[in-house]
């Protein structure tokens, strides 16, 4: 999957699908799959490492599951996230981009609109693809007081609007929409040439990403409203062990 045909895609009006991966056999069963696109998210940070959000994640973190993610991909583009305080000024973007992509991704993600302009034309003027991400802001989580939907009002969705063009100029070959109101989202889509992925944003998106363990219910202590759950891991993980704890226990000898 190359950035030339994402960007045919959305002309020819086909939904790209995007996941997360962070591991090795995941990311393959992905690949193998026909995923568009995976995405090493800092999501991470959640449903791998145990924090409460993606702001304790370091590009230690990043450079250490990409590396991973990537063994496991022949087809998809790959994807990863520069995690928090990565991307303070232009110069440190693009020096943790290239990190990144030493691990073996093929394009960047970073969180923030007009005011993010100046680092994502950086990223770009250096080679790098870059994928922006606009609305709920996970990085931001803590001054946002939680995860909340962006793009209700007019004012509001002017600004996504505005946003969403600075991103475009300033290179970014993608845009994910999360929590952004659907209607918002739906215009947002229509006024850009680049695709929008959504997540949490209506279907009117150019394609929709999840985070994998939401789809597959493999973090069953929390999954967001708007996630569809395909498969329930986490019983069978449970009902494995449980069976592997009997077997054991009732062996003779
Ligand atoms: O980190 C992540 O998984 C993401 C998606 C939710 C878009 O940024």
């Amino acid at each position: 999957m190359t950035l030339i045909e994402i960007t045919a895609a959305k002309r020819r009006r086909e939904k790209l699908a995007v996941l997360t991966a962070y591991d090795y056999p995941t990311a393959r069963l992905l690949d193998e799959s026909g995923i568009d696109i995976l995405l090493v998210g800092d999501s991470l940070g959640m449903v791998v490492l145990g924090f409460p959000d993606t702001t304790l994640v370091t590009m230690e973190h990043m450079l250490h599951h990409t590396a991973a993610v990537a063994r496991g991909v022949q087809r998809a583009l790959i994807v990863a996230d520069l995690p928090f305080a990565s991307y303070e000024t232009p110069e440190q973007a693009v020096a943790n981009a290239r990190r990144l992509i030493a691990a073996g991704a093929h394009a960047v993600k970073l969180e923030g609109g007009a005011t993010h302009a100046a680092r994502i034309a950086a990223i770009v003027a250096d080679g790098i693809p870059v994928m922006a991400h606009l609305g709920m802001l996970p990085q931001s989580v803590r001054e946002e007081g939680g995860y909340k939907i962006k793009g209700r009002t007019p004012a509001a969705a002017e600004a996504l609007l505005a946003d969403a063009h600075a991103v475009e100029n300033a290179g970014a070959f993608a845009v994910v929409l999360e929590l952004v109101q659907a209607d918002t989202a739906a215009r947002l889509t229509a006024a850009l040439a680049i695709p929008t992925i959504g997540i949490g944003s209506g279907t009117a998106c150019d394609g929709q990403v999840l985070v994998t363990h939401d789809l597959i219910g493999l973090f069953p202590w929390f999954t967001p409203k708007f996630a569809r759950q395909h498969a329930q891991i986490a019983g069978s993980i449970r009902g494995a062990a449980a069976a592997f704890i009997e077997e054991t226990k009732r062996a003779d000898g």
